[in-house]
């Protein structure tokens, strides 16, 4: 069973866009979106989409609701099925109950700490309004910053008195353990953790009080003007953005997050009618908060006081929303505000309308300020530009970053194929990086195992085994022109070549670019700490392509690798191919060891800013990897444009149930594409 929790988050999650988007070809209409109803047969649109409510609507046939039932009615699902369903799409880990004896236990002192936490956050409420302690002095410092009762309640503000002990006697007397009471950090030694302090409660997405922050009021240079409740099971401060659970409604319905560093700014901003804001709590983002407002909004927007300090904490941590594949903006306040007293400095209309007009999209942001910095000095100018290069590195997505780099070379007065060439500099470096981590943690984690238990899988550039799904049967056979071959295609007056636009070109030369390196490095390790060789590495990532090659004796040739790796425990040595009965490997191996190291020309054409570098000879393994991506990257464009067309020629038909099929086809190849675009690094993508 999963818990209420758990569900309650997914349902808070799903965006009906998102969910409806996975099988239904949306296009926008103003704030909402329309496309053909996927329940009922129709020609032009009246299926719609409304992401401010979250809710669908058919005006055809009156199917309406929200993504989950959406799910269980279009797919056919349970309810727990169809959560099951948006919690991965969403990667939401779910909490089921009655699983082993352990993890029940372990949600049961979840439960228990949160029971807990709810008493304190009820004890803090009841002394800041009910005692006069509480009155005097919480509840008037609340009011002089003009907190106003409703935002003290929805955030659960509170005070905690000046006294040794009070809530820890209280919570006893309630039956709560002194055991849990410490592990939540609200007693130390016997003594009340937060004291003479007004307090600020930190909610869970569910809106469960999991921490809490405790504000300073009297002048103590000593003393710390916030203390927070330390981690625990219930509390992961770096998955945690403050003010998300107020805010999550309004994020969603404006699709886009503020973000500022201090409690009293949500909570300002928030009374004014700007709900959609959070804070970091001043420190640097983690990869956790990133995955956390990405579950929301692609659109983040950074509030930060306009001096030194402000600007610097603008640029730090950025990075981490960058390679989330995040949209950052920029809002400087006027020197000396923070936002919670610029908005009561010049009220809400204005503040608003500063939001609008004084954002700056962040790389334009940080470029302007380093450019600035380094006037007219030519090496710090470099240097600057360098450190933008580096920046727009982190721009995970190849179109947006191809966007970026155009403006870019503009606005900084270069050529664009230099800017180009120090981004993927940067790209590489940072993959170099990942890789060492990666590999160190390879490593380690082999040490840790210690035993060895048989050759394990290669790892795979793209792990997606839905290929063989969407190929229809008799669609795309092995054929030797790259053109569609119409005895396989429905049958139709208009000629489909002239569907298909751009000329296409074979991939005999590819496939048997991949033979060469069979013969040549396949019997080589493909990863030393294993016994993989580049020959499994190879078959076994383009196993699912067989049937898209264009060259029968290419696949056949391929084939008869494969059969030979399942009956064998190493690849198979150059001397193999050279001694082979086939007359035609014989060639081969002659062929490759005559043909030097390098890619194709059309390749280097299109993929050429990756392929600047010299060919690694010596690196076999990285060859294998940059080859086999473009390869696999050729396949599935070809595909797409395939597929494109078909999509293209039911939609005119009006075949509405092999249009759908061919719309899902389009989204897992272009997801695919993506996916390997980012693991190419390619800057420029032709469709
Ligand atoms: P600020 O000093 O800007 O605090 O720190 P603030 O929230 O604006 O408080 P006011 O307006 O002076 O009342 C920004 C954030 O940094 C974290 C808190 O999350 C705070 O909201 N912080 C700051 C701490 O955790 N500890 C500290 O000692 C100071
Ligand atoms: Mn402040």
């Amino acid at each position: 069973m999963i818990t209420e929790e758990s569900v309650r988050e997914v349902i808070d999650t799903a965006r009906v866009e998102d969910v409806v988007g996975d099988f239904v070809n949306l296009r926008r209409r103003g704030n909402n979106y329309s496309g053909l109803c996927p329940f009922h047969n129709e020609k032009t649109p009246s299926f719609n989409v409304n992401p401010a409510r979250n809710i669908y609507k058919c005006f055809g046939c009156g199917v309406g609701g929200d993504p989950v039932k959406f799910l269980m009615e279009l797919e056919q699902l349970s309810f727990p099925d169809a959560i099951r369903w948006i919690a991965r799409k969403y990667n939401i880990k779910l909490e089921e109950k009655e699983v082993s004896q352990e993890v029940r236990e372990e949600l049961q002192e979840k439960e228990s700490l949160i029971i807990t936490n709810d008493f304190a956050r009820s004890f803090y409420a009841d002394q800041l309004f009910n005692t006069e302690e509480g009155k005097s002095v919480g509840l008037s410092y609340f009011r002089s910053r003009g907190f106003r009762k409703e935002v003290l309640e929805t955030f659960d503000l509170g005070f905690a008195p000046d006294d040794r002990d009070k809530l820890r006697k209280a919570a006893i007397a309630a039956g709560h353990k002194e055991e849990q009471l410490e592990k939540l950090g609200l007693v130390r030694n016997g003594r009340d953790f937060f004291r003479d302090r007004v307090m600020f409660t930190i909610h869970n997405l569910g809106g469960k009080p999991i921490a809490f922050a405790g504000r300073i009021l009297k002048k103590d240079a000593k003393a710390p003007k916030y203390v927070n409740s330390p981690e625990s099971e219930i509390y992961h401060k770096s998955d945690v953005l403050y003010g998300m659970y107020q805010a999550r409604q309004a994020v969603r319905k404006e699709d886009r997050m503020y973000m500022v560093e201090g409690y009293t700014d949500v909570i300002s901003l928030h009374q004014n009618g700007i709900r959609n804001v959070v804070a970091t709590s001043g420190t640097s983002l983690t990869d956790g908060q990133a995955a956390l407002v990405k579950r929301f909004t692609d659109n983040v927007t950074l509030l930060y006081d306009g001096d030194k300090a402000g600007v610097k904490a603008a640029l730090r941590g950025v990075d981490v929303l960058l390679t989330s594949d995040l949209n950052v903006r920029v809002v400087l306040l006027p020197d000396g505000h923070d936002p919670d007293s610029y908005l009561q400095a010049v009220g809400a209309t204005a503040f608003s309308d500063y939001l609008i007009s004084a954002s700056k999209d962040f790389l334009y942001f940080k470029a302007d300020l380093l450019l600035e910095e380094a006037g007219d000095d030519v090496s710090r100018r470099t240097k600057a530009i360098r450190d933008i290069g580096a920046t727009l590195a982190l721009v995970e997505d190849p179109l947006k970053r191809a966007g970026y780099l155009q403006q870019f070379s503009g606005r900084l007065g270069i050529e664009e194929s230099l800017l180009v060439n120090l981004v993927n500099t940067a790209i590489a470096d940072r993959r170099t990086q990942s890789r060492k981590t990666r590999e160190r943690e390879e490593r380690k984690a082999q040490r840790d195992r210690k035993k060895t238990s048989g050759p394990s899988a290669p790892p795979a550039p793209n792990e997606d085994d839905a290929w063989e799904g969407l190929v229809e049967p008799g669609w795309v056979s092995g054929t030797a022109d790259d053109n569609p071959d119409p005895g396989n295609l429905p049958e139709t007056d208009a000629p489909l070549a002239k569907q298909t636009p751009a000329p296409i070109l074979g991939h005999g030369f590819q496939e048997k670019y991949l033979l060469h390196l069979l013969v040549r490095d396949g019997h080589k390790l493909y990863d030393d700490s294993s016994s993989t060789s580049i020959a499994t590495y190879l078959t076994t990532n383009v196993a699912d392509l067989l049937g898209d090659f264009d060259s029968d004796a290419y696949r056949e040739l391929l084939q008869t690798v494969i059969a030979y790796l399942k009956n064998h425990q190493s690849a198979p040595a150059p001397d193999w191919y050279s001694n082979h009965e086939d007359i035609r490997w014989k060639e081969l191996s002659v062929d490759a060891v005559a043909t030097p190291y390098t890619y194709s020309p059309n390749w280097r054409e299109k993929y050429g800013l990756h392929l600047s570098q010299k060919m690694p000879e010596e690196n076999h393994r990285l060859t294998a990897e940059i080859f086999l991506r473009i390869f696999r990257m050729e396949k599935i464009e070809r595909k797409c444009r395939q597929n494109a067309a078909l999509v293209a020629r039911y939609e005119k038909e009006g075949n509405f149930s092999k249009l759908k099929t061919h719309l899902k086809v389009q989204m897992k190849l272009d997801e695919m594409r993506l996916d390997l675009a980012r693991a190419l690094g390619t800057v420029v993508l032709s469709r």
